[in-house]
């Protein structure tokens, strides 16, 4: 009759590939119990949005199997996420546990969009996610994930509205768009760090940033506000927005953020007639960015219709078309990004 320890060793030969050790030290393997020739055991991936999960699970699930005498597996599988970060000092952070931001070097490159539907797919793997809208000039966030009017205040808390199963801050919450409102320094540094630690964020695997592009008072409020868990760079193909990413990448790097990677949106057009793709705005250049900075490039987002109509109309398109070649390339960098979070905070606990 197999025992416990049969079953930890047969598991223990089972690697994560992406963090490259074994998933029994990794802490990965829960609830063994060995009944006759019956086995029970709970796999917890770190994070439910785990690039890797299908082969993961099999692999397990196959050497569980060929223990001698094992008859029957019964797997449950879970996640416990992976924390970058420990926000405890900070009062309305200390539940958070990754804080992703989402940068660029020059503006309209699609940050927004990105952000908003990497928040929804990761809140449709199962994770806890909330979205913070950085952006004092043009916060889009609310129009792009159809929340409409104002949050909620209690007692100086502001209480996230939840749309897409995202927690929700902005500060289009607060002024309206005829609003002009001048922001200084100062001013910009103040807001960015009232929606860190005034929102009453609660339990998050994952707490997305959209920031403005560029290297300003925003991105730098938050990096030296908060540590940040890491940074994705969204950049265009053209030669112009490569080199202002390759920019924003060396200021994050400079902060010491860890680079997640870089995504090129608006790579190329896909025909809706006749299928031919088209690199409107030339292609490979995010990924020689990636290359030549020593980061690691998570691929290219097409330019698609359905992306911006479903947007403008509060609609990530991930959650409304989830089977649209659009929607399906987001979530594969929604998986992407979580499993890169998942080796910083590896790399971390072995310091
Ligand atoms: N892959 C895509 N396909 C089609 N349209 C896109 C795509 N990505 C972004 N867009 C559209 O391009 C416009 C700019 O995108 P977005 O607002 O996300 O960029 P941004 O980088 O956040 O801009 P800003 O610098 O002003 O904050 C939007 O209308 C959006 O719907
Ligand atoms: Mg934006």
């Amino acid at each position: 009759m197999p025992s416990e320890k049969d079953v930890l060793q047969a598991l223990a030969g089972v690697k994560d590939p992406e963090l490259g050790r074994d998933i029994v030290s990794l802490r990965m393997v829960d609830d063994v119990k060995v009944e006759g020739g019956k086995v029970t055991f709970t796999l917890n991936l770190t994070t439910p949005a785990c690039p890797l999960r299908t082969r993961l699970e099999e692999a397990a699930k196959e050497a569980v199997k060929s223990i001698p005498g094992v008859e029957e597996v019964e797997m449950k599988t879970g996640s416990i996420v992976y924390a970058t970060r420990d926000y405890a000092n900070s009062d309305m952070l200390k539940g958070v546990k990754n804080i992703i931001a989402v940068a660029s070097g020059k503006g309209g490159v699609g940050k927004s969009t990105v952000a908003v539907n990497l928040a929804v797919a990761l809140a449709q793997s199962g994770a806890k996610v909330g979205i913070l809208d950085a952006d004092v000039y043009g916060p889009n966030i609310p129009l792009m994930m159809g929340v409409q009017g104002k949050a909620e205040v209690r007692e100086d808390r502001i209480i996230p509205p939840i749309a897409h199963g995202v927690k929700v801050a902005s500060l289009g919450f607060f002024y309206s768009e005829e609003t002009a409102v001048i922001w200084r320094g100062p001013l910009v540094a103040g807001a960015v760090r009232q929606l860190l630690t005034q929102v009453e964020w609660g339990e998050l695997d994952y707490l997305v940033c959209d920031l403005m592009p560029g290297t300003g008072d925003a991105s730098l409020t938050l990096a030296q506000t908060v540590p940040l868990g890491g940074v994705l760079i969204v950049t265009t193909p053209q030669e112009v927005a490569l080199n202002i990413a390759a920019k924003a990448l060396a200021m994050f790097r400079r902060l010491n953020v860890p680079i997640l990677g870089v995504v090129e949106n608006m790579s190329y057009f896909v025909c809706p007639h006749c299928g031919e793709k088209t690199n409107i705005f030339s292609s490979g250049g995010g990924k020689r960015i990636a290359g030549e900075r020593g980061v690691d490039y998570l691929g290219e987002i097409p330019l698609a219709l359905s992306v911006r109509e479903e947007s403008d109309a509060g609609r990530p398109v991930v959650a409304s078309l989830p089977d649209s070649p659009g929607a399906q390339v987001f979530k594969e960098l929604a998986f992407r990004v979580a499993g890169m979070v998942s080796i910083v905070a590896y790399a971390k606990m072995k310091k």
